[in-house]
């Protein structure tokens, strides 16, 4: 594998970038997700801190009817979700070095042997050692570089798909996300 996980051939195209104004947005954006992505999707999670990674997965938990709370799973690591219309898998990566990832096996969460197909949500994807031939990347940016207060500034998303079969399709605008 190299090392951004990319085809050979440059299998990566960018399919989308938004503004989300708010944690309501974050949480829409995620409902859209949960609502429109198959079972066996892997969403690889990348941004800094606080840049609305769990937000994301609470709003796809949301859409799947899962009542649970999802919570960032930094201590726990894993968490599997089965009540909802199909399994959510919510991983955080981030105490792990990319050797204790390797351990772990993940690839069990997608490669359909051992557990039902379902959404696997994955925080700190970069420390991810195997990754599936087919995956969307999700970048959120703290809009504003300059603020000071993480939860007053906006973020933006971009999505990306990688391998033969993308991840993204017909992306909603976002007033239209609002909506739903
Ligand atoms: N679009 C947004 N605009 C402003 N604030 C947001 C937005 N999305 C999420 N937030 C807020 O950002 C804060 C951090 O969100 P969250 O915990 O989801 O980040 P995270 O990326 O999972 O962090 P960590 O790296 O610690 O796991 C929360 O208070 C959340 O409500
Ligand atoms: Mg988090």
């Amino acid at each position: 594998m190299n090392e951004t996980g990319r085809g050979a051939e440059g299998m990566s195209t960018t399919a989308s970038v938004i503004s989300l104004a708010d944690a309501d947005a974050t949480l829409a954006l995620g409902e859209f997700l949960g609502r429109s992505l198959p079972p066996g999707t892997v969403l690889l999670l990348h941004g800094n801190l606080g840049s609305g990674k769990t937000t994301l997965v609470q709003g796809i938990g949301r859409a799947l009817g899962i009542t649970d709370p999802i919570l960032s799973p930094t201590f726990t690591l894993i968490s599997e979700y089965y009540e909802g219309r199909i399994p959510l898998y919510h991983l955080d990566l981030y105490r792990l070095t990319s050797e204790e990832a390797a351990n772990l096996y993940l690839e069990t969460y997608w490669d359909g042997n051992e557990y039902p197909p379902g959404l696997v949500a994955i925080e700190w994807a970069e420390r991810l050692a195997e990754r599936p031939e087919s995956y969307g990347e999700i970048e959120l940016v703290i809009s504003s570089e300059a603020a000071k207060s993480t939860t007053s500034a906006g973020r933006q998303a971009t999505l990306i798909n990688n391998g033969p079969t993308p991840t993204f399709t017909n992306l909603p605008s976002v007033s239209k996300l609002h909506k739903a």
